[in-house]
């Protein structure tokens, strides 16, 4: 019963986030081994988990029917809901058989315990005896053992592996066929890689423990011996049990290389009367692999290297946003105001240096001004993928009508506990006011990264350098995208 098992299992297994575990043991409510929680310490802050949300099953159900859909049609095979039911009583008779063990080793420790206690007292044989039949009658003991939950346990782990980077200590889960580079990537993780496709070698890791299996092929060569020793490309496999990987992720900036891609246009859209989206789309085998809050400089036969932040989550490497300021009077306004004369750009990224700050512990406070949503709307994203424990407060200044993005960053605040969106209404020019953030307490706890026009980014900057904020803790970036 006694298992151990990471937090992010803990939370998909008791129904919760991460974020919630995290702050429980932060608070001392739940308590850690080795970095890992004890399945009781974890039925003890929650007792009443129950299995009545059947969306686990459900999605066994769904992964099982597109599974088979992919296996060559064998007269043979049993049908997808037969598979899914066996599943289930298999899953059902070895959590009872856990149940049992936990039982008799429990009477077994207690029996241990009552004969040594007998020796020296001196109790005839007999009255341990009739203790010992009492005890395997009596219903009571080793029902702390939760048979339901074990079930859910390995349900949860036919469902999605758990994988443990190291050296870092990240951890993440890799859900249905996606790869190990995807299920990272997904996670918020900046892990190495290049072009996601078994060509540059650049994802290369290592496993330490657990089964990989190859889902894509690749050119890449990987020698006998660094086979033998492990060694495999994480875009081309997939996890078959929990496993632990050592690989190398970004730091920063400066780790990773800047790529020259060229991209088709996926959508034009406006969000308001003066805002649009442009979304371009790479190749397939061409990604863009970048860090949330950067930029990039787009171009084409007709537009001369423009810098423009990207407003998109570097979890998504295939789909890159950025927001055009329709006000501004320039080669890329006009182009994407007659969209259907464009149709490619090229991409030269990432730049720029305005990112998160690895594994800190203060909460984020996150400032857009104006039109410098975009590269907040990328560190939001990635925060969130990130599944911080530590608070995440949105402040958006702009004029009324100018948050175009208001709905989508109210959906994160009723979707997560942890995030705050605070619209700020300016009049037209209106100055920063320090009182409109009393509500955060003391600014010195937070890492503060901040998006507006240069006056305004001074300005904030010299604020909270004067409240005492350290400089390392103050990110910013200048208003792009016109
Ligand atoms: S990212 Fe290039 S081989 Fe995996």
């Amino acid at each position: 019963m006694d298992r151990t098992i990471s937090l992010s299992r803990a939370a998909r297994l008791v129904g919760t986030t991460r974020t919630e575990i995290q702050k429980k043991i932060q608070d001392g409510e739940l308590m850690t081994f080795e970095g890992e929680l004890r399945l009781s310490e974890l039925l003890r802050v929650y007792p009443n988990t129950e299995l009545e949300d059947n969306t686990m099953i459900e999605k066994v159900e769904r992964l099982m029917k597109e599974a088979i859909t992919k296996v060559p049609h064998d007269d043979g095979l049993p049908s997808a809901y037969t598979l899914h039911t066996r599943l289930k009583v298999i899953t059902d008779e070895l959590a009872q058989a856990n149940a049992d063990l936990y039982r008799y080793r429990t009477i077994i420790d207690q029996m241990h315990a009552r004969m040594t206690e007998a020796e020296s007292s001196g109790e005839s044989i007999s009255a341990v005896h009739t203790w010992f039949q009492r005890a395997l009658n009596n219903p009571d003991i080793g029902t702390e053992y939760r048979k339901d939950i074990i079930a859910r346990n390995h349900l949860l782990s036919l469902l999605a592996a758990h994988v443990r980077i190291l050296p870092s200590g990240h951890d993440f889960f890799v859900d249905g066929a996606d790869s190990l580079l995807e299920g990272g990537l997904k996670s918020g993780l900046a892990l190495d890689y290049g072009c996601s496709n078994g060509n540059c070698g650049k994802c290369q890791a290592r496993v330490l423990s657990g089964e990989v299996r190859q889902i894509k092929a690749y050119d890449y060569f990987l020698s006998e011996e660094e086979k033998e020793a492990g060694h495999i490309l994480s875009c081309c496999y997939t996890p078959v049990t929990d496993v632990i990987l050592e690989t190398s992720e970004a730091h920063g900036a400066k780790d990773i290389p800047v790529q020259h891609i060229d991209a088709r246009v996926k959508s034009i859209q406006a969000l308001n009367d003066h805002i649009t989206l442009l979304h371009l789309r790479t190749p397939r085998t061409r990604r863009l692999r970048f860090l949330a809050g950067q930029y990039a400089n787009l171009s084409n036969s007709e537009l001369e290297k423009t810098p423009i932040s990207i407003a998109s989550c570097p979890c998504d490497d295939m789909n890159i946003q950025f927001h055009v300021d329709m006000t501004q009077d320039t080669q890329l306004t006009h182009l994407v105001r007659n969209n259907s004369s464009i149709k490619d750009f090229r991409i030269d990224a990432p730049y720029g240096d305005f990112i998160m700050k690895e594994d800190s512990e203060h909460s984020d406070l996150l400032i857009a001004w104006g039109m410098g949503f975009a590269p907040i709307k990328s560190l939001a994203e990635h925060a969130m993928a990130l599944d911080k424990a530590e608070d995440i407060h949105l402040y958006w200044f702009a004029k009324k009508g100018d948050h175009y993005l208001d709905n989508q960053c109210r959906a994160w605040e009723d979707a997560l506990d942890n995030f705050h969106y605070h619209p700020i209404f300016l009049d037209e020019d209106e100055a920063f006011d320090a009182q409109q953030l009393e509500d955060l307490g003391s600014l010195r706890d937070y890492d503060i990264y901040i998006s507006a026009p240069d006056a305004r980014k001074t300005e904030l900057k010299a604020y909270f350098e004067s409240v005492g904020v350290p400089q390392g803790q103050i990110m910013s970036e200048s208003t792009l995208g016109t």
